[in-house]
């Protein structure tokens, strides 16, 4: 028998020679063509059979969903719809499937919210395994991005002892007898009898484990799971998803803005390089799902002119301020069509005002800077008016926040005091201010959503579809 070749490949296989592809059946009509599918394209693989010549037992078996192997010759199509196909000469089924009780059954259209219910299973469908291609090549992307500007690859801890972001939604990590858990006098918990002798948790981002690396090796990434147990049950959050963040000694803000706007350009770039077909599939996948919807809510771009508007225009550059004052004055805020209206400066942007921002009033991705120091974490720099601090949150259209960033403050003085007013335990954090203390320097970062980048690029609109198995507030399931 010949090598298996993968589908992907056998479409530019010289025709007329003997090739063997294994896959999963798609189709199987009229008792001679078979559709299969290996994943490693979006598109089948045309089998002709001959019924004389595969017997009839084999042939009760070719369902949809099968797992088999084919050997035959590739040719020249006859038929419309496909460039070649395969004649065979020999049908193995390597896995039956029965048809009856097969969950994916593609003649209805499957709903995205079953296929998250058989999330094991919907890996099998043209959408899914869209995505996660698109998905693999974007990860893939974000390697080659840095490594081609001789940043390092920092791999950050997963089980840590400190709350990076300083608010409070940690898994914790423990071997203790939940039953029975050893005491302090006082009744507490004792965490020096737990595997770490203090208590752990998951990590909510790597961020100041980079900026160690970073003020030694200047410019690094890291790029792992992180943990949140924030109790968002929206389209938009996972309590288990993967952060990309970047951290560089002697960058300011505006080089980190720079740096932010450079990256998510690359990435929807390479994406439509290398991912033209899962894009077209999912762009026309997007089309007949708003063919549901009134016009009125309809997107103005289809998914492929919206990835390119981006790159073709600079994000809009304001300041929190600036974002407030429009915001207030804006008609949705007058007219009470805020969930949260905007009465003063000071206020915490939800998503509906960033989505106003960059839908309804630039029209593009936004990037917001200097937020008020009380919305902020501990970690970042003080502006002079002693109000603001270097923020900015990279906003999208369709999504709202996809970065959260800063210039860090390295001045030891001010961030020892920050640490006090936001009551972040400076003792557990000495490693931390070790970096202020011996050679501090500028440095900014930021963390890109991993989930919310896949999000935006394949168009999809429920966040636990772009992960492949989503993990929230109820569910852990597979
Ligand atoms: O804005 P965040 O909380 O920033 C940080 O964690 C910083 N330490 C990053 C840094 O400066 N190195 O999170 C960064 C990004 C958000 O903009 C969002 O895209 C994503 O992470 N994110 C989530 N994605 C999915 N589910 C959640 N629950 C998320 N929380 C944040
Ligand atoms: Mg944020």
């Amino acid at each position: 028998m010949s090598k298996r070749i993968k589908i992907k490949d056998i479409f530019s296989a010289p025709v007329n020679q003997a090739y063997t592809i294994m896959g999963w059946v798609r189709t199987f009509r009229n008792n001679q063509f078979i559709s299969v599918n290996d994943g490693s394209c979006l598109a089948n693989i045309q089998v002709v059979i001959n019924s004389d010549q595969i017997g009839e037992d084999v042939i009760k078996r070719i369902t949809s969903g099968a797992g088999i192997s084919i050997q035959g010759t590739l040719i020249e199509s006859q038929g419309k719809g496909q460039t070649v196909e395969i004649v065979a000469d020999r049908v193995e089924i390597l896995g039956d499937c029965d048809a009856e009780t097969y969950p994916i059954q593609l003649k209805n259209r499957p709903s995205l919210e079953y296929l998250r219910e058989i999330a094991h299973l919907r890996f099998r469908t043209n959408a899914f395994s869209a995505i996660f291609r698109v998905r693999h090549a974007l990860a893939f992307a974000i390697h080659k991005f840095f490594n081609d500007r001789g940043f390092f690859y920092i791999h950050s801890p997963i089980i840590t002892a400190s709350d990076a972001e300083g608010a409070g939604e940690m898994f914790q990590v423990t071997t203790l007898d939940l039953n029975n858990p050893p005491r302090n006098e006082d009744g507490s918990i004792n965490y020096k009898e737990d595997f770490f002798e203090k208590h752990t948790n998951l990590t909510v981002s790597g961020q100041l484990e980079a900026e160690l690396a970073a003020l030694a090796l200047s410019e690094v990434y890291t790029f792992g799971p992180t943990f949140r147990a924030e109790n968002s049950n929206t389209t938009r959050h996972l309590a288990e998803f993967w952060m990309i963040e970047p951290e560089v000694a002697f960058n300011d803000l505006d080089d980190n803005m720079d740096l932010a706007e450079d990256m998510l350009k690359y990435l929807i770039q390479y994406a439509l390089d290398h991912c033209a077909e899962d894009l077209a599939f999912l762009e026309q996948r997007l089309l007949d799902e708003e063919k549901q919807k009134p016009q009125a809510d309809r997107s103005e771009m289809t998914l492929i002119e919206k990835l390119k508007f981006c790159l073709e225009h600079p994000f809009e550059r304001l300041t929190y301020t600036e974002a407030i004052d429009i915001l207030k004055n804006s008609t949705p805020n007058k007219k009470g069509k805020f969930q949260y209206p905007i009465k003063a400066w000071g206020a915490d942007l939800q998503s509906e005002h960033e989505r106003y921002l960059v839908e309804k009033h630039f029209k593009k991705p936004v990037i917001l800077t200097n937020y008020p120091k009380e919305i902020k974490a501990f970690y970042m720099r003080m502006d002079e008016d002693g109000k603001t601090v270097r923020a900015m949150d990279v906003l999208f259209p369709g999504i709202g926040e996809i970065i959260g960033g800063s210039q860090r403050e390295e001045r030891l003085d001010k961030l020892m005091q920050r640490m006090e007013e936001m009551h972040i335990p400076k003792d557990e954090m000495s490693w931390f201010l070790d970096t202020r203390k011996y050679g501090s320097v500028p440095h900014a970062g930021f963390g890109l959503g991993f989930e919310r980048l896949v999000l935006f690029v394949t168009g999809m609109t429920n966040i636990r579809d772009v992960i492949p198995f989503p993990r929230f507030p109820g569910s852990a399931e597979f």
